[in-house]
């Protein structure tokens, strides 16, 4: 009985810090981003879309993009996050036009391309769903300064498991540079002032 109550209080303190971790590290990366700028974030990814189409970062210039790494079998942060978006794409109104929202995927293993197509269609019509081989997602979220992991313990090979990773927005000029991130909590009129204010400037 004692030993049991010692596991259960010992496997809350390791999801407490493993917690703390990634919200230290999702603070001291958002920090990282707004000093220093624009070079650090992003940059060329090559990715499948959800209609199975291959399709690098090149063929998004000349839009903003709003991206977002996650998986579709985030129980919460996930679906909340690009229901934010979609509703900044809402809020946007014709100026959305504009604007291509993107969800990549960190868990490319169960999220194939079929899957993908049946997961974004719930967010938004424009929202484009990205997969790829583990190689290719695990370049993209590198290339953003995605954190994502399996946490050990968790049987990666069969049945349900989750994937840990933090959770920005990110903002991309039409250029494909950087611009800003939003982190979680961040509002959708809150997003699309801002998109709206850089379109007009
Ligand atoms: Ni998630």
């Amino acid at each position: 009985m004692t030993a049991r109550i010692i596991r259960i209080a010992l496997a809350s303190l390791v999801g407490l810090m493993i917690a703390a971790g990634i919200a230290w590290w999702q603070v001291k990366t958002a920090q990282e981003m707004t000093t220093s700028g624009a070079a650090a974030v992003g940059g060329p990814f090559a990715l499948v879309d959800h209609t199975g189409r291959p399709v690098t970062d090149a063929d998004f210039r000349g839009k903003h993009l709003l991206v977002y790494f996650g998986y579709t079998y985030c129980p919460d942060v996930c679906p909340t996050e690009l229901g934010v978006m979609a509703q900044a794409m809402d809020r946007l109104g014709p100026l959305a036009e504009k604007v291509q929202p993107l969800f990549i995927t960190v868990d490319p293993k169960r999220d194939t391309v079929a899957h993908m197509a049946g997961y974004v269609e719930l967010f938004h019509p424009r929202l484009v769903g990205l997969t790829g081989t583990p190689e290719q997602t695990a370049a993209a979220a590198k290339a953003y300064r995605v954190y994502h992991a399996v946490p050990t313990g968790q049987d990666a090979a069969g049945g349900d498991y989750l994937v840990d990773h933090s959770s920005f927005i990110y903002l991309m000029g039409p250029d494909g540079a950087f611009q800003r991130v939003f982190a979680a909590g961040a509002e959708p009129d809150q997003i699309a002032a801002d998109i709206r204010s850089r379109l007009a400037g």
